[in-house]
């Protein structure tokens, strides 16, 4: 245990999970733990290795040793991902990625592997935990837990326009039917499935922008003497 305070931001793709643990980590001058970004890189570099994907101990070595490093740009809310030294954020946001580590992501030995590595994100002053299990699992003993939601709609509509902002190709229809199968293997899998804490906060984005989300954010942290 330790007195380092971690705020846990959980919910399904495209709440707004990203754009608010960003804005959190810059605002408070905390640490970012990124764990999808994990789980998306387990799928790429098993994908490169030509590891099969029912290949479950094969996988959790995968994950086991992972050679990343993620770099905080200050001049971009852009975080950089390198696996093995090479460059892979855009490679790791695509949908192909994303329905991946949904896969890897269902897998005990795979979540298992990630324990520790994603604890020792929790480094002095404090750390901001986006994903799917950080209230429940990783972090039960966080100082605020956040669980934001939105309509299935809304959150396609997001990452359509993510994507697109990003110049990379999309499709709305494709993006919806995605997302709700992603969100269902998310919840039903019988491990660390995605739900919201007892004692996490529910906000629902549908219509609340990021500006409001990260105000009502930073008074339940005030409130909490984070802030
Ligand atoms: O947040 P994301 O879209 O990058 O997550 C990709 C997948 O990884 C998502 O479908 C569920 C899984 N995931 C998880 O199971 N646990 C986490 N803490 C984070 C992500």
């Amino acid at each position: 245990m330790t007195d380092i305070p971690v705020i846990s931001v959980d919910g399904p793709g495209g709440a707004g999970k990203g754009t608010l643990c960003v804005a959190l980590a810059r605002h408070l001058g905390w640490h970012l733990l990124d764990s999808g970004a994990l789980y998306r890189l387990v799928a790429l570099a098993a994908e490169e290795r030509g590891v099969p994907f029912d290949d479950r101990d094969a996988l959790a070595e995968v994950a086991r040793h992972l050679d990343v490093s993620f770099e905080l740009r200050s001049d971009a809310d852009l975080t950089e991902v390198f696996l093995d030294g090479r460059r892979v954020d855009e490679a790791l946001r695509s949908d192909a990625a994303g329905q991946g580590a949904s896969q890897v992501a269902a897998i005990p030995e795979v979540r298992a592997a990630l324990v520790e590595r994603q604890r020792a994100f929790r480094r002095a002053p404090g750390l901001v935990a986006d994903g799917r299990d950080m209230g429940t699992v990783i972090f039960p003993d966080a100082a605020l837990k956040v669980f934001l939601t939105a309509s299935t709609e809304e959150r396609a509509r997001r990452r359509y326009k993510q994507l697109k902002d990003k110049g990379l190709d999309a499709s709305l229809r494709d993006l919806l039917t995605s997302m709700a199968s992603r969100d269902e293997r998310d919840a039903k899998r019988a491990v660390a499935p995605l739900r919201p804490a007892d004692d996490a906060i529910v906000i629902d984005s549908t219509e609340v922008d990021a500006e409001g989300v990260l105000a009502r954010v930073l008074s339940e942290a005030r409130a909490r003497g984070l802030v």
